[in-house]
Protein backbone atom coordinates (compact mmCIF):
# COMPACT_ATOMS: atom_id res chain seq x y z
CA UNK A 1 0.00 0.00 0.00
CA UNK A 2 0.95 3.68 -0.80
CA UNK A 3 1.80 5.97 1.66
CA UNK A 4 -0.37 8.62 1.07
CA UNK A 5 -0.47 10.60 4.17
CA UNK A 6 3.19 10.78 4.01
CA UNK A 7 3.54 11.67 -0.03
CA UNK A 8 4.28 15.23 -0.44
CA UNK A 9 1.61 15.60 -3.30
CA UNK A 10 -1.00 15.33 -0.47
CA UNK A 11 0.51 17.92 2.16
CA UNK A 12 -1.72 20.11 3.70
CA UNK A 13 -5.10 17.89 3.56
CA UNK A 14 -6.11 15.75 6.63
CA UNK A 15 -8.18 12.60 6.74
CA UNK A 16 -11.34 12.81 7.42
CA UNK A 17 -13.12 12.33 11.26
CA UNK A 18 -15.34 9.83 10.51
CA UNK A 19 -16.04 8.18 7.39
CA UNK A 20 -17.50 9.53 4.25
CA UNK A 21 -19.27 6.60 2.67
CA UNK A 22 -20.46 5.75 -0.96
CA UNK A 23 -23.93 5.46 -0.01
CA UNK A 24 -25.11 5.25 3.12
CA UNK A 25 -29.30 5.41 4.61
CA UNK A 26 -29.84 8.29 5.70
CA UNK A 27 -32.53 8.24 8.60
CA UNK A 28 -35.16 11.43 9.25
CA UNK A 29 -37.29 10.05 12.55
CA UNK A 30 -40.62 9.29 10.30
CA UNK A 31 -39.30 5.61 10.04
CA UNK A 32 -38.86 4.67 13.64
CA UNK A 33 -42.76 6.63 14.27
CA UNK A 34 -44.35 3.49 11.72
CA UNK A 35 -41.62 0.98 12.93
CA UNK A 36 -42.85 1.77 16.59
CA UNK A 37 -46.40 1.80 15.18
CA UNK A 38 -46.24 -1.50 13.87
CA UNK A 39 -44.57 -2.77 17.20
CA UNK A 40 -47.47 -1.20 19.42
CA UNK A 41 -50.34 -2.58 17.25
CA UNK A 42 -48.22 -6.69 16.80
CA UNK A 43 -48.05 -5.88 13.44
CA UNK A 44 -45.09 -7.25 13.15
CA UNK A 45 -45.20 -10.02 10.76
CA UNK A 46 -45.82 -9.96 6.79
CA UNK A 47 -49.12 -8.20 6.95
CA UNK A 48 -49.80 -4.69 8.00
CA UNK A 49 -50.63 -1.40 7.49
CA UNK A 50 -46.89 -0.23 6.39
CA UNK A 51 -46.43 -2.68 3.85
CA UNK A 52 -50.06 -1.43 2.37
CA UNK A 53 -49.02 2.23 2.46
CA UNK A 54 -45.46 1.78 0.83
CA UNK A 55 -46.95 -0.49 -1.86
CA UNK A 56 -49.56 2.19 -2.77
CA UNK A 57 -47.47 4.89 -2.19
CA UNK A 58 -44.73 3.82 -4.39
CA UNK A 59 -46.89 2.50 -7.36
CA UNK A 60 -48.47 6.05 -7.56
CA UNK A 61 -44.99 7.55 -7.42
CA UNK A 62 -43.88 5.13 -10.23
CA UNK A 63 -47.34 5.65 -12.08
CA UNK A 64 -47.58 1.77 -12.43
CA UNK A 65 -51.32 -0.07 -10.97
CA UNK A 66 -49.67 -2.38 -8.61
CA UNK A 67 -47.20 -3.12 -6.17
CA UNK A 68 -46.08 -6.29 -4.50
CA UNK A 69 -43.41 -5.75 -0.89
CA UNK A 70 -40.88 -8.30 -1.06
CA UNK A 71 -37.78 -8.95 0.63
CA UNK A 72 -35.17 -7.23 -1.48
CA UNK A 73 -34.72 -6.26 -4.88
CA UNK A 74 -33.01 -9.75 -5.65
CA UNK A 75 -36.53 -12.01 -4.98
CA UNK A 76 -38.34 -8.94 -7.17
CA UNK A 77 -36.17 -9.97 -9.97
CA UNK A 78 -36.23 -13.49 -9.48
CA UNK A 79 -40.09 -13.61 -9.53
CA UNK A 80 -40.28 -11.02 -12.37
CA UNK A 81 -37.57 -13.74 -14.52
CA UNK A 82 -39.96 -16.57 -13.20
CA UNK A 83 -43.25 -15.17 -14.23
CA UNK A 84 -41.56 -14.05 -17.48
CA UNK A 85 -40.22 -17.45 -18.05
CA UNK A 86 -43.65 -19.00 -17.40
CA UNK A 87 -45.27 -16.75 -19.88
CA UNK A 88 -43.14 -17.78 -22.80
CA UNK A 89 -42.36 -21.27 -21.85
CA UNK A 90 -44.90 -22.52 -19.48
CA UNK A 91 -44.79 -23.63 -16.11
CA UNK A 92 -41.86 -25.65 -14.82
CA UNK A 93 -41.50 -28.87 -12.94
CA UNK A 94 -40.69 -27.95 -9.03
CA UNK A 95 -37.61 -29.39 -9.72
CA UNK A 96 -36.70 -27.11 -12.97
CA UNK A 97 -36.73 -23.49 -14.12
CA UNK A 98 -39.19 -21.68 -16.68
CA UNK A 99 -35.65 -20.90 -18.60
CA UNK A 100 -34.50 -24.09 -19.01
CA UNK A 101 -32.95 -24.75 -22.50
CA UNK A 102 -33.46 -20.69 -23.31
CA UNK A 103 -31.47 -18.21 -23.69
CA UNK A 104 -31.60 -14.76 -21.78
CA UNK A 105 -30.20 -11.14 -23.20
CA UNK A 106 -28.92 -9.35 -19.67
CA UNK A 107 -27.42 -5.88 -19.34
CA UNK A 108 -23.37 -6.67 -18.67
CA UNK A 109 -22.29 -4.01 -16.52
CA UNK A 110 -24.98 -4.59 -13.51
CA UNK A 111 -24.31 -5.81 -10.62
CA UNK A 112 -25.01 -9.38 -10.33
CA UNK A 113 -28.18 -9.86 -8.37
CA UNK A 114 -30.35 -7.97 -11.78
CA UNK A 115 -29.17 -11.56 -14.00
CA UNK A 116 -28.76 -14.42 -11.58
CA UNK A 117 -32.12 -15.17 -11.50
CA UNK A 118 -31.60 -15.93 -15.14
CA UNK A 119 -29.69 -18.65 -13.44
CA UNK A 120 -31.68 -19.81 -10.83
CA UNK A 121 -34.37 -20.24 -13.46
CA UNK A 122 -32.12 -22.90 -15.49
CA UNK A 123 -31.53 -20.24 -18.51
CA UNK A 124 -28.75 -19.02 -20.06
CA UNK A 125 -27.27 -15.20 -19.66
CA UNK A 126 -26.05 -14.04 -23.19
CA UNK A 127 -24.25 -10.49 -21.94
CA UNK A 128 -24.88 -7.54 -23.63
CA UNK A 129 -22.25 -5.19 -24.33
CA UNK A 130 -22.50 -1.41 -22.69
CA UNK A 131 -23.03 2.11 -24.87
CA UNK A 132 -20.30 4.55 -24.08
CA UNK A 133 -23.15 7.60 -23.88
CA UNK A 134 -25.40 6.35 -20.89
CA UNK A 135 -23.22 3.54 -19.47
CA UNK A 136 -26.34 0.57 -20.47
CA UNK A 137 -27.19 -2.00 -22.52
CA UNK A 138 -25.93 -0.91 -26.17
CA UNK A 139 -29.08 -1.54 -28.24
CA UNK A 140 -26.55 -1.89 -31.57
CA UNK A 141 -25.44 -4.76 -29.53
CA UNK A 142 -28.50 -5.86 -28.92
CA UNK A 143 -29.76 -5.97 -32.67
CA UNK A 144 -26.57 -8.41 -33.19
CA UNK A 145 -27.65 -10.33 -30.58
CA UNK A 146 -30.56 -11.00 -32.21
CA UNK A 147 -29.16 -11.86 -35.41
CA UNK A 148 -27.10 -14.70 -33.46
CA UNK A 149 -29.46 -15.81 -31.41
CA UNK A 150 -33.39 -15.34 -33.06
CA UNK A 151 -34.68 -17.12 -30.71
CA UNK A 152 -34.28 -14.93 -27.58
CA UNK A 153 -37.46 -14.02 -26.13
CA UNK A 154 -36.63 -12.34 -23.11
CA UNK A 155 -34.32 -9.11 -22.09
CA UNK A 156 -33.30 -8.56 -18.58
CA UNK A 157 -32.04 -4.16 -18.60
CA UNK A 158 -30.65 -2.91 -16.18
CA UNK A 159 -30.29 1.12 -15.16
CA UNK A 160 -26.66 1.91 -13.99
CA UNK A 161 -26.36 4.15 -10.96
CA UNK A 162 -29.72 5.68 -11.56
CA UNK A 163 -28.81 6.77 -15.40
CA UNK A 164 -31.84 5.43 -17.63
CA UNK A 165 -30.41 3.14 -20.06
CA UNK A 166 -31.60 3.80 -23.81
CA UNK A 167 -34.72 2.15 -23.16
CA UNK A 168 -37.19 3.27 -26.80
CA UNK A 169 -34.02 1.78 -28.73
CA UNK A 170 -34.43 -0.96 -26.74
CA UNK A 171 -37.76 -1.47 -26.42
CA UNK A 172 -38.42 -1.56 -30.24
CA UNK A 173 -35.63 -3.63 -30.74
CA UNK A 174 -37.60 -6.23 -27.98
CA UNK A 175 -40.86 -5.52 -29.82
CA UNK A 176 -39.83 -6.76 -33.07
CA UNK A 177 -38.27 -9.45 -31.99
CA UNK A 178 -41.66 -10.24 -29.69
CA UNK A 179 -39.12 -10.37 -26.79
CA UNK A 180 -40.34 -9.23 -22.88
CA UNK A 181 -38.60 -7.23 -20.96
CA UNK A 182 -37.52 -7.30 -17.01
CA UNK A 183 -36.64 -3.68 -15.81
CA UNK A 184 -34.14 -3.93 -12.96
CA UNK A 185 -34.46 -0.03 -11.58
CA UNK A 186 -32.92 -1.07 -8.38
CA UNK A 187 -30.56 1.90 -8.23
CA UNK A 188 -32.65 4.15 -10.43
CA UNK A 189 -35.98 4.72 -8.63
CA UNK A 190 -37.06 8.16 -9.07
CA UNK A 191 -35.15 8.41 -12.45
CA UNK A 192 -37.26 9.09 -15.45
CA UNK A 193 -36.96 8.50 -18.86
CA UNK A 194 -38.71 10.46 -22.04
CA UNK A 195 -40.64 7.94 -23.72
CA UNK A 196 -43.32 8.53 -26.78
CA UNK A 197 -43.21 11.99 -25.51
CA UNK A 198 -44.09 11.10 -21.76
CA UNK A 199 -42.07 11.41 -18.67
CA UNK A 200 -42.06 8.04 -18.05
CA UNK A 201 -40.17 6.73 -14.48
CA UNK A 202 -37.97 4.25 -14.20
CA UNK A 203 -39.74 0.88 -12.94
CA UNK A 204 -42.67 1.01 -15.45
CA UNK A 205 -40.53 0.75 -18.71
CA UNK A 206 -40.30 -3.10 -18.50
CA UNK A 207 -43.09 -6.01 -18.86
CA UNK A 208 -41.84 -7.31 -15.25
CA UNK A 209 -40.43 -3.74 -13.08
CA UNK A 210 -38.22 -4.59 -9.50
CA UNK A 211 -36.79 -1.50 -7.53
CA UNK A 212 -34.67 -2.02 -4.23
CA UNK A 213 -34.93 -0.44 -0.68
CA UNK A 214 -31.10 -2.08 0.30
CA UNK A 215 -28.81 0.22 2.38
CA UNK A 216 -26.95 1.81 -0.16
CA UNK A 217 -30.07 3.05 -2.34
CA UNK A 218 -31.83 6.30 -2.58
CA UNK A 219 -34.34 5.59 -0.21
CA UNK A 220 -33.50 2.52 1.98
CA UNK A 221 -35.73 -0.19 4.22
CA UNK A 222 -32.51 -1.50 5.76
CA UNK A 223 -33.34 -4.34 3.29
CA UNK A 224 -36.47 -4.65 0.55
CA UNK A 225 -37.47 -4.59 -2.98
CA UNK A 226 -40.73 -4.37 -4.96
CA UNK A 227 -42.55 -5.57 -8.20
CA UNK A 228 -44.05 -3.04 -9.69
CA UNK A 229 -46.52 -3.95 -12.74
CA UNK A 230 -49.80 -2.65 -14.58
CA UNK A 231 -51.12 -6.61 -14.46
CA UNK A 232 -53.07 -7.73 -11.49
CA UNK A 233 -52.73 -10.99 -12.15
CA UNK A 234 -49.04 -10.71 -12.00
CA UNK A 235 -49.36 -8.35 -8.98
CA UNK A 236 -51.55 -11.65 -7.53
CA UNK A 237 -49.11 -14.19 -8.70
CA UNK A 238 -46.19 -12.56 -7.48
CA UNK A 239 -47.86 -12.09 -3.75
CA UNK A 240 -48.39 -15.72 -3.64
CA UNK A 241 -45.21 -17.33 -5.18
CA UNK A 242 -43.51 -14.42 -2.51
CA UNK A 243 -45.51 -16.45 0.45
CA UNK A 244 -44.94 -20.04 -0.03
CA UNK A 245 -47.03 -20.40 -2.75
CA UNK A 246 -50.38 -21.49 -0.65
CA UNK A 247 -53.65 -22.44 -2.60
CA UNK A 248 -57.35 -22.00 -1.28
CA UNK A 249 -57.58 -24.80 0.70
CA UNK A 250 -58.12 -25.13 4.72
CA UNK A 251 -54.83 -26.42 5.41
CA UNK A 252 -51.24 -25.78 3.20
CA UNK A 253 -52.37 -26.87 -0.05
CA UNK A 254 -49.36 -26.34 -2.65
CA UNK A 255 -49.64 -26.67 -6.51
CA UNK A 256 -46.49 -24.25 -7.66
CA UNK A 257 -42.76 -24.13 -5.95
CA UNK A 258 -43.26 -20.78 -3.35
CA UNK A 259 -40.65 -18.80 -1.93
CA UNK A 260 -40.64 -16.94 1.47
CA UNK A 261 -39.41 -13.39 -0.21
CA UNK A 262 -42.20 -11.33 1.42
CA UNK A 263 -41.62 -7.84 2.18
CA UNK A 264 -42.05 -7.50 6.86
CA UNK A 265 -44.32 -4.96 8.04
CA UNK A 266 -41.14 -3.59 9.82
CA UNK A 267 -38.98 -3.30 7.26
CA UNK A 268 -41.87 -1.40 5.40
CA UNK A 269 -42.39 0.95 8.21
CA UNK A 270 -38.56 2.51 7.21
CA UNK A 271 -39.10 2.53 3.68
CA UNK A 272 -42.93 3.71 4.68
CA UNK A 273 -41.12 7.04 6.48
CA UNK A 274 -38.45 7.60 3.66
CA UNK A 275 -40.64 7.55 0.91
CA UNK A 276 -41.68 11.74 1.53
CA UNK A 277 -37.62 12.35 1.29
CA UNK A 278 -36.97 10.60 -2.03
CA UNK A 279 -37.40 13.98 -4.18
CA UNK A 280 -35.18 15.78 -1.41
CA UNK A 281 -32.49 12.86 -1.77
CA UNK A 282 -32.43 12.97 -5.34
CA UNK A 283 -31.95 16.55 -5.12
CA UNK A 284 -29.09 16.35 -3.10
CA UNK A 285 -27.24 13.45 -5.34
CA UNK A 286 -27.87 15.67 -8.17
CA UNK A 287 -26.12 18.74 -6.54
CA UNK A 288 -23.48 16.45 -5.59
CA UNK A 289 -23.12 15.19 -9.13
CA UNK A 290 -22.74 18.51 -10.52
CA UNK A 291 -20.50 19.71 -7.85
CA UNK A 292 -18.19 17.08 -8.78
CA UNK A 293 -18.42 17.55 -12.29
CA UNK A 294 -17.87 21.29 -11.71
CA UNK A 295 -14.92 20.64 -9.85
CA UNK A 296 -13.55 18.33 -11.90
CA UNK A 297 -13.55 20.01 -15.40
CA UNK A 298 -10.38 21.36 -15.40
CA UNK A 299 -8.73 17.37 -15.24
CA UNK A 300 -8.77 15.13 -18.14
CA UNK A 301 -11.43 13.13 -16.67
CA UNK A 302 -15.54 12.69 -17.80
CA UNK A 303 -18.65 12.28 -15.15
CA UNK A 304 -20.59 8.78 -16.06
CA UNK A 305 -22.81 10.42 -18.80
CA UNK A 306 -26.44 10.38 -19.39
CA UNK A 307 -28.86 11.24 -21.84
CA UNK A 308 -30.25 15.39 -20.95
CA UNK A 309 -32.84 15.57 -23.59
CA UNK A 310 -34.40 11.81 -22.69
CA UNK A 311 -33.38 11.09 -19.20
CA UNK A 312 -33.48 12.70 -15.55
CA UNK A 313 -31.26 10.54 -13.70
CA UNK A 314 -31.58 9.97 -10.05
CA UNK A 315 -27.86 10.35 -9.76
CA UNK A 316 -27.45 7.63 -7.39
CA UNK A 317 -23.54 7.28 -7.65
CA UNK A 318 -21.41 9.63 -9.01
CA UNK A 319 -18.71 8.34 -11.19
CA UNK A 320 -15.46 9.32 -13.08
CA UNK A 321 -13.86 7.80 -16.03
CA UNK A 322 -10.22 8.95 -17.07
CA UNK A 323 -9.20 9.94 -20.31
CA UNK A 324 -7.61 7.51 -22.17
CA UNK A 325 -4.16 10.08 -22.56
CA UNK A 326 -4.22 10.22 -19.18
CA UNK A 327 -4.36 6.69 -17.59
CA UNK A 328 -1.16 5.55 -15.64
CA UNK A 329 -0.32 2.19 -15.53
CA UNK A 330 -2.73 0.09 -13.77
CA UNK A 331 -3.33 -4.09 -14.17
CA UNK A 332 -5.77 -5.99 -12.24
CA UNK A 333 -5.16 -9.83 -11.87
CA UNK A 334 -9.04 -11.67 -10.56
CA UNK A 335 -8.33 -10.57 -7.04
CA UNK A 336 -5.75 -8.06 -6.74
CA UNK A 337 -4.55 -4.75 -9.07
CA UNK A 338 -0.99 -3.06 -9.57
CA UNK A 339 -0.69 0.53 -10.05
CA UNK A 340 2.25 2.78 -10.71
CA UNK A 341 2.18 6.84 -10.69
CA UNK A 342 2.88 9.16 -13.53
CA UNK A 343 3.19 12.69 -13.40
CA UNK A 344 -0.18 14.35 -14.71
CA UNK A 345 -1.79 10.68 -14.93
CA UNK A 346 -3.79 8.59 -12.78
CA UNK A 347 -5.54 5.52 -12.29
CA UNK A 348 -8.99 4.26 -10.78
CA UNK A 349 -6.34 2.26 -8.10
CA UNK A 350 -4.98 5.16 -6.99
CA UNK A 351 -7.63 7.46 -6.72
CA UNK A 352 -9.13 4.91 -4.59
CA UNK A 353 -6.92 3.97 -2.05
CA UNK A 354 -5.51 7.86 -1.90
CA UNK A 355 -9.25 8.18 -0.64
CA UNK A 356 -9.68 5.72 1.38
CA UNK A 357 -6.21 6.26 3.19
CA UNK A 358 -8.76 9.82 3.95
CA UNK A 359 -10.99 7.90 4.94
CA UNK A 360 -13.45 8.04 2.22
CA UNK A 361 -15.10 5.49 0.21
CA UNK A 362 -14.88 5.18 -3.31
CA UNK A 363 -15.63 1.73 -5.72
CA UNK A 364 -14.58 0.64 -8.95
CA UNK A 365 -17.03 0.34 -11.80
CA UNK A 366 -19.22 -2.74 -11.12
CA UNK A 367 -17.17 -5.62 -13.12
CA UNK A 368 -19.01 -6.65 -16.18
CA UNK A 369 -20.66 -9.99 -16.22
CA UNK A 370 -19.24 -11.26 -19.03
CA UNK A 371 -15.66 -10.92 -17.42
CA UNK A 372 -16.76 -12.58 -13.77
CA UNK A 373 -15.22 -16.00 -13.69
CA UNK A 374 -18.81 -17.35 -12.68
CA UNK A 375 -19.96 -16.32 -16.34
CA UNK A 376 -16.89 -16.64 -18.07
CA UNK A 377 -18.10 -19.68 -20.53
CA UNK A 378 -21.28 -17.57 -21.17
CA UNK A 379 -21.84 -15.67 -24.66
CA UNK A 380 -21.10 -12.19 -25.06
CA UNK A 381 -22.47 -9.92 -27.56
CA UNK A 382 -20.58 -6.12 -28.33
CA UNK A 383 -21.58 -4.25 -31.37
CA UNK A 384 -19.44 -6.07 -33.96
CA UNK A 385 -21.15 -9.21 -32.98
CA UNK A 386 -19.64 -12.04 -31.30
CA UNK A 387 -17.78 -10.80 -27.88
CA UNK A 388 -15.66 -13.47 -27.13
CA UNK A 389 -12.42 -14.47 -28.78
CA UNK A 390 -11.91 -10.67 -29.97
CA UNK A 391 -8.27 -11.11 -30.82
CA UNK A 392 -6.60 -12.98 -33.15
CA UNK A 393 -2.81 -14.05 -33.73
CA UNK A 394 -2.71 -13.85 -37.31
CA UNK A 395 -4.36 -9.83 -37.65
CA UNK A 396 -3.41 -6.78 -35.98
CA UNK A 397 -6.91 -5.96 -34.48
CA UNK A 398 -9.16 -5.91 -31.39
CA UNK A 399 -13.12 -5.55 -31.53
CA UNK A 400 -14.56 -3.15 -28.96
CA UNK A 401 -15.15 -4.19 -25.44
CA UNK A 402 -16.70 -1.40 -23.90
CA UNK A 403 -17.96 -2.27 -20.85
CA UNK A 404 -14.07 -3.45 -19.73
CA UNK A 405 -12.99 -0.49 -20.74
CA UNK A 406 -15.58 2.06 -18.71
CA UNK A 407 -14.49 -0.53 -15.91
CA UNK A 408 -10.72 -0.59 -16.42
CA UNK A 409 -10.88 3.42 -16.65
CA UNK A 410 -13.96 4.15 -13.89
CA UNK A 411 -14.77 5.09 -10.42
CA UNK A 412 -17.57 5.25 -8.19
CA UNK A 413 -17.06 8.77 -6.03
CA UNK A 414 -18.50 9.22 -2.83
CA UNK A 415 -21.51 10.28 -3.39
CA UNK A 416 -23.76 10.21 0.08
CA UNK A 417 -26.21 12.78 0.48
CA UNK A 418 -24.76 13.86 3.76
CA UNK A 419 -21.79 14.63 2.33
CA UNK A 420 -21.02 18.07 3.17
CA UNK A 421 -19.88 20.58 0.71
CA UNK A 422 -16.08 21.01 2.21
CA UNK A 423 -16.12 17.45 2.62
CA UNK A 424 -16.35 16.89 -1.25
CA UNK A 425 -14.50 20.23 -1.77
CA UNK A 426 -11.80 17.66 -0.15
CA UNK A 427 -12.23 15.27 -2.14
CA UNK A 428 -11.96 16.98 -5.42
CA UNK A 429 -8.61 18.14 -4.27
CA UNK A 430 -7.24 14.71 -3.12
CA UNK A 431 -8.05 13.43 -7.07
CA UNK A 432 -6.84 16.82 -8.13
CA UNK A 433 -3.78 15.70 -6.33
CA UNK A 434 -3.63 11.87 -8.14
CA UNK A 435 -2.92 13.65 -11.17
CA UNK A 436 -0.11 15.89 -9.88
C1 LIG B 1 -28.67 -3.19 -10.19
C2 LIG B 1 -29.07 -3.93 -8.96
N1 LIG B 1 -29.92 -4.95 -9.08
C3 LIG B 1 -30.33 -5.65 -8.02
C4 LIG B 1 -29.89 -5.36 -6.76
C5 LIG B 1 -30.34 -6.23 -5.63
O1 LIG B 1 -31.15 -5.59 -4.74
P1 LIG B 1 -31.24 -6.13 -3.22
O2 LIG B 1 -29.93 -5.85 -2.58
O3 LIG B 1 -32.36 -5.35 -2.65
O4 LIG B 1 -31.53 -7.59 -3.29
C6 LIG B 1 -28.99 -4.31 -6.58
C7 LIG B 1 -28.43 -3.88 -5.29
O5 LIG B 1 -28.41 -4.30 -4.25
C8 LIG B 1 -28.56 -3.58 -7.71
O6 LIG B 1 -27.69 -2.58 -7.58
Amino acid sequence: MHDFLSDSRFKGINPFETKLWLASPTMHGDEQRWVDEAIRTNWVSTVGANIDAVEEQLAKYVGVQYAVGLSCGTAALHLATKLAGERLYGQAKPNQGTLQGHRVFCSDMTFDASINPVAYEDGEAVFIDTEPDTWNMSPEALEKAFELYPDVRLVVVAHLYGTPGKMAEIRRICDAHHALIVEDAAESLGAQYLLNGHWTETGALGDYNCISFNGNKVITGSAGGMFLTNSLADANKVRKWSTQSREAAPWYQHEEIGYNYRMSNIIAGVVRGQIPYLDEHIAQKKAIYERYKAGLADLPVKMNPFDAERSRPNYWLSCLIIDEDAMAPMVRGEQDYLWKHEPGKSSPHEILEALAAFNAEGRPIWKPMHMQPIYRTHPFVTAEGNGRGRTNAYIQRTTADVGADIFHRGLCLPSDNKMTKEQQDTVIEIIHRCFR
